[in-house]
């Protein structure tokens, strides 16, 4: 990879100022003073180092956002905000993008990366991955819907959900449930209550898998996942870390 995009992308500067850097021979390779912005360098194999401080490269970003209402889950958007905008510049350097989709009304657990690969596997409706939502509902959520969603539910274009679990929290002509689903399909759990004639008034996924949206988080609030989170997602979509 070019050099100076290497050092644009670990966060010291513009491809412009990195050039600059490099110009005034702040920047070494393997301790030599490399000040060719063109230059090809392999950040696995060889050291760079910048005013003696060595640069830690890492060429993939896999963030936990704590998606907030009102933003929409995309790159690029001409009329809202979108989940990329809220990262802070160092990181949106990576052109990192969400995995998946929430609703642009939907909170809770928003997985962004620029990993590709594993992106596309932890999306593929190929593997059951479980992710869980909390709503609310208006109407009475009754044991009958458990077993309706348990069964499958008959979507408006007559597709048939694939089983899913539901746990009542709280009944009455407001409720509150849990939902586990394993597929992603468009407006998937507002369109399964629709289609028991309830509507769900607040929605937010807790859960993908084992992983867990972080309580620390507060909305609109990130932080990078851990090795061991990492190494979850991987084992989930059998890649290899
Ligand atoms: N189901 C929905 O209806 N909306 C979401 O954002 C996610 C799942």
């Amino acid at each position: 990879m070019r050099i100076d995009k290497l050092l644009a992308n670990m966060g010291y500067g513009t491809r412009k100022e990195v050039k600059q850097l490099l110009k005034s021979g702040h920047v070494r390779v393997n301790n030599q003073v490399e000040k060719s912005p063109k230059t090809h360098v392999n950040p696995n194999e060889e050291e760079v180092s910048v005013n003696g401080e060595v640069v830690e490269y890492k060429e993939f970003i896999y963030l936990m956002l704590h998606k907030p209402d009102d933003v929409v889950s995309a790159t690029e958007d001409s009329n809202d905000l979108t989940v990329i905008d809220i990262l802070q510049p160092e990181d949106a350097l990576f052109d990192p993008f969400p995995v998946g989709r929430l609703d642009k009304d939907t909170e809770g657990l928003l997985l962004i990366t620029n990993d590709g690969q594993l992106s596309h596997r932890l999306t593929t409706p190929k593997k059951d991955i479980g992710k869980t939502y909390f709503a609310h509902i208006e109407g009475e959520v009754t044991e009958r819907d458990v077993e309706v969603f348990q069964a499958g539910v008959c979507l408006d274009d007559g597709y048939v959900t694939k089983p899913s679990f539901l746990e009542i929290e709280k009944t009455g002509p407001q409720s509150e449930i849990k939902l586990t689903i394993t597929e992603g399909k468009y407006h998937q759990v507002k369109r399964m209550f629709e289609a028991v004639g309830k509507r769900v008034t607040y929605l937010k996924r807790l859960s993908i898998g084992d992983l867990h949206l972080d309580p620390d988080l507060e909305l609109g609030e990130y932080r990078e996942l851990s090795e061991a989170e990492i190494s979850y997602l991987f084992q989930l979509t059998n890649l290899d870390h």
